[in-house]
């Protein structure tokens, strides 16, 4: 039987608040035959569950597209619920129209919004910590409302309740964007949440990233001063009529409990101080104060496009008595979240928690590995004043940490585990991808890099969640990849870029952190920061006018974000809509890039190669040799402590031609690629050629025919190969320099951020199988198991993170080495998705194997269903079992002798041998066959 499942629009379920007038329909298809191919498909729409009026009927249309087909109906207008369903006929059978799923536009016109800017605060001291706002308003449900939609956003965080109840289980809304030039709002339904006649909103204001601490340097005011909600709610009613309740004057304000909310510093809290019943009706506010309403518009407002932020995972702690005397909750896991607390004592005890990542080698609490700059006096820390009497519960509303352990202060009674939970938060992302072999070792890599990509994917991509909690975007860049194996990372991604793309500086360069916050996006804030700052070090590294690149801005691996990023993402899900919506900006990427390479650098001036001249054109203009970069970024014989102005002042006037002039080779042939795929014929066909004239600089200078690429280290190899910059005549040099390096380790890591993830693969592409393997299975310092082996739970940023004698040294939550888990899925599973038939439409299974393992397998959740690939060596050889999901194909390589060929012949068509590969083609369906080893 065939049948249609899993409908999204917009790649959600049923969603509220679509801001586009042409959604993405997607479905998948379920049937007990194998090698079914979607031929046609019929979508319906209506306006109601019934479909008795049809008002869209694409009709029978003949294609095996299952994702991504846009509405076409009538244009759809603010606030329109439709519900769609769909049927398709495959290469056998015909389904049944699918059950109907629905989604909702949101406000399209300005006009639609009916309420105004409120400010609850007047004149505020940006320097101090402020309390939180609450707001509140009673309004009237007349007889006969039949829904009711709420549409909200703020100037900082906000959190809302109907009637004393919460209004969303999702957290931190409405997210984090470029706020001045993307501020999202989100919808809700809340009909449930009414009542005829008197009913109350109450709303609660944070800091947040729009005027809490932000970034490396705890900035403040980023974005503004001053907190602001905006929020209506529209009632519908049986008789056709609708009622606007909006912010506005009628909104009443006061401070409650919350005196303090910042994301980093921490939370702290008077319980004291009681409001009850403050968001129920017939609530006494006549001691409250008005509000202002401003003039501030709406012109930067859209629909949301975060995945919702949600309370996930619990742990419950272990209660450690530490040497030093100190209470410690040790909760397992390294995660970012928060604790909820249950309490009783006397009111007026403060009790203290503050969250780290790590124990000292004495085995006491400890934050020293994530303290950098001084500017807070606290650092993740919640303070809770009790307010005395029966117990309480107690978590935070506008903060959350990165921790695994949680020094206690001060808590009534005993700490007993039952009264601590600590819950994981982040952007609830459908998890896709599973990996286990037979070294346990890494399958807890494999768990440490997801609890680092889950501790780490709140709103944006951060760099760590404790220290700076940075979308970094080279971190970003280079994990993009491992992220989408471990979860469908599309329309988180799909949101970030388009911020990237917003805060893109007017001379096409990228920043290093998006949204900016080693930059002030509020320009008061910047002149007040400038005049206060007289460490010119620090104003140099933190600070740009707001809309310019600073000096860390625009770096090779960073700033190419811009190209590869999307490029990854059109490769793993095959949606064309993240190249329209980031062409531009990666083509003023790249154009940056050239006009930086056309500068060149005093420094190499003299150096004679520079000035070769090859067709009239001096080759030092393809190379990009100017300006500040992280270069390879923290490679294993890096220290933190060689992170002062020395390591600035070389980089600066040095740059780092062979970093940067890699990757400008690289994203120009992307760019050209990405216009070849939109249809862009002459940018393809310009970038294409200036790609030619770069790798043959590439080549002529950095390249010498022994393959010891300049200085001569692990990374430079990597990047050539795994960027494809070298000439054919070249690459296995390359690669058996490359392994000779690893060897002259002893098999261990000296890569850094940028080519950490392509290692294994370029070693066991170009014949050094078995070195990819020792590397990958090493256990000592550098390497990736040594983390495991001094109890690691995510991955950490520096190779070193806790010495062999257990000194500790930077964030231990810092995602990108464990990128190494793409190999996982597309090199020893061999999961892969091809470029030509993107986002595992077709996909090759071509498993990799080696070292110790004995047995691998992997689960990929891709848009079309579940593949799976697993292996185990056999006494028969090797045992293959594969799973290709409905409406896609793929092709097999496994490794094998001629013989298995004859074998294989038998039960499959047109079976090839390559390079010690039996190659053949299947369609849906379950395989499992045994190829001698
Ligand atoms: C961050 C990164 C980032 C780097 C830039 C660090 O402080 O934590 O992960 O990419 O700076 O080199």
């Amino acid at each position: 039987m065939l049948q249609v499942t899993h409908l999204q629009t917009e790649y959600r379920n049923n969603p509220l608040g679509l801001d586009t007038k042409a959604p993405r329909l997607g479905w998948r298809l379920k049937s007990d035959h194998t090698n079914v191919m979607q031929h046609a498909y019929q979508v319906q729409s209506s306006a109601d569950e019934t479909f008795k009026d049809v008002i869209w009927d694409s009709g029978k249309v003949e294609s095996d597209q299952s994702q991504r087909i846009r509405y076409d109906g009538t244009e759809l207008k603010s606030m329109e619920r439709i519900y769609w369903r769909v049927k398709v006929w495959s290469n056998q059978e015909e389904s049944e129209f699918s059950l109907p799923v629905f989604f909702e536009t949101g406000l399209f016109e300005i006009s639609d919004w009916k309420a105004k800017w409120i400010e609850p605060e007047g004149e505020v001291d940006p320097d101090a910590y402020k309390p939180a706002p609450y707001l509140r308003k009673e309004f009237t449900v007349k007889k006969g409302l039949v829904s009711a939609k709420a549409y909200m956003t703020s100037k900082g965080l906000y959190h809302f309740y109907i009637n004393g109840e919460e209004g969303t289980d999702t957290l931190f809304n409405p997210g984090f964007t470029s706020y001045h030039k993307r501020l999202q709002y989100q919808a809700y339904d809340v009909t449930h949440l009414l009542q005829e006649g008197n009913n109350a909103i109450g709303v609660i204001l944070g800091d947040g990233w729009w005027r809490g601490s932000t970034g490396a340097a705890s900035l403040k005011n980023n974005f503004g001063y001053k907190l602001a909600f905006l929020g209506q709610l529209v009632l519908s009613y049986q008789d056709g009529s609708q009622d606007f309740i909006g912010s506005d004057e009628s909104f009443k304000t006061s401070h409650g409990p919350i005196l303090k909310s910042d994301m980093k510093a921490g939370e702290f809290v008077d319980a004291r101080i009681k409001l009850n019943g403050w968001n129920q009706p017939d609530y006494d506010d006549s001691t409250w104060k008005s509000v202002t309403v401003t003039d501030d518009g709406f012109d930067n407002l859209i629909g949301t496009r975060s995945v919702p932020v949600k309370r996930k995972e619990r742990f419950a702690p272990e209660i450690l008595k530490t040497p030093n005397g100190e209470t410690v909750l040790d909760f397992g896991q390294n995660i970012f979240g928060w604790v909820e607390m249950k309490v009783q004592g006397k009111a007026g005890t403060e009790v203290t928690l503050i969250h780290g990542e790590a124990l000292d080698k004495e085995g006491n609490f400890t934050l020293q590995n994530l303290i950098v700059h001084g500017t807070l006096e606290d650092f993740q820390e919640v303070h809770y004043i009790l307010g005395g009497g029966s117990e309480e519960s107690y978590s935070p509303l506008f903060a959350a940490f990165g921790f695994r352990y949680v020094l206690l202060k001060n808590y009534p009674g005993e700490a007993r585990p039952e009264n601590f939970t600590a819950v994981a938060i982040y952007s609830d992302m459908e998890e896709t991808g599973d990996f286990t072999c037979s070294n346990p070792l890494i399958n807890q890599l494999v768990s440490n890099t997801r609890w680092s990509q889950k501790g780490n994917f709140m709103e944006i991509p951060t760099d760590c969640p404790t220290r700076e909690r940075a979308g970094w975007t080279g971190d970003a860049q280079l994990y993009s990849r491992t992220a989408s194996d471990f979860m469908n990372v599309y329309t988180f991604f799909e949101k970030w870029m388009a911020d990237v793309a917003a805060e893109q500086f007017a001379n096409g360069s990228v920043g290093s952190t998006v949204p900016n916050v080693l930059g002030l996006h509020n320009p008061v804030e910047y002149e007040r920061f400038i005049q206060r700052n007289n460490d010119p070090l620090m104003a140099t590294l933190v600070s740009s006018k707001p809309g310019e690149a600073g000096m860390l801005d625009g770096s090779a691996g960073w700033g190419d974000v811009a190209v590869i990023l999307p490029w990854t993402m059109y490769l793993c899900y095959g949606d064309k809509n993240i190249l329209e919506q980031q062409f531009d900006s990666a083509k003023a990427w790249v154009d940056y890039m050239s006009s930086n390479a056309r500068t060149s650098n005093e420094h190499y001036k003299d150096t004679p190669a520079y000035q070769n001249d090859t067709d009239g054109e001096l080759d030092s203009a393809y190379i990009w040799d100017t300006k500040f970069h992280w270069g390879e970024w923290l490679e294993a014989d890096f220290d933190f402590g060689d992170l002062g102005e020395e390591y600035f002042g070389k980089q600066m006037t040095l740059s780092d031609p062979l970093v940067a002039t890699a990757y400008y080779a690289y994203s120009v042939r992307l760019l050209s690629e990405m216009a070849a795929i939109l249809g862009k014929i002459e940018d393809k066909e310009k970038y294409g050629k200036l790609y030619e004239k770069i790798k043959r600089v590439y080549n002529h200078y950095f390249i010498p025919d022994n393959g010891h690429i300049l200085n001569d280290r692990q990374a430079p190899n990597v990047r050539t190969l795994a960027f494809d910059l070298a000439n054919e005549d070249k690459k296995q040099a390359i690669a058996d320099r490359l392994a000779e390096l690893v060897k002259e380790k002893e098999y261990h890591l000296n890569t850094g951020f940028l080519s950490t993830p392509f290692i294994l693969d370029v070693l066991a592409e170009n014949g050094h199988q078995e070195a990819a393997f020792r590397l990958l299975e090493q256990d000592t310092c550098p390497s990736w198991l040594y983390a495991i082996t001094k109890g690691a739970t995510t991955i950490w940023e520096s190779w070193k993170g806790v010495t062999p004698d257990g000194e500790l040294a930077g964030s231990l939550n810092h995602y990108a080495y464990g990128s190494v888990c793409d190999f996982l899925f597309a090199g020893v599973a061999g999961i892969r998705p091809v470029i030509e038939r993107p986002g595992y439409k077709h996909f090759l299974i071509k498993p990799i194997q080696g070292g110790t393992l004995t047995h691998a397998s992997a689960k990929y959740e891709s848009l079309y269903g579940t593949i799976k690939s697993s292996w185990e060596k056999t006494d028969d050889g090797v045992n293959y079992r594969i799973l290709v999901p409905e409406n896609t194909t793929a092709t097999i390589m496994l490794p094998g002798t001629l013989d298995s060929i004859d074998k294989l012949s038998k039960e499959f068509n047109d079976v090839q041998y390559e390079n010690g590969r039996a190659i053949f083609e299947v369609g849906s369906g379950e395989y499992n066959l045994t190829l001698e080893g």
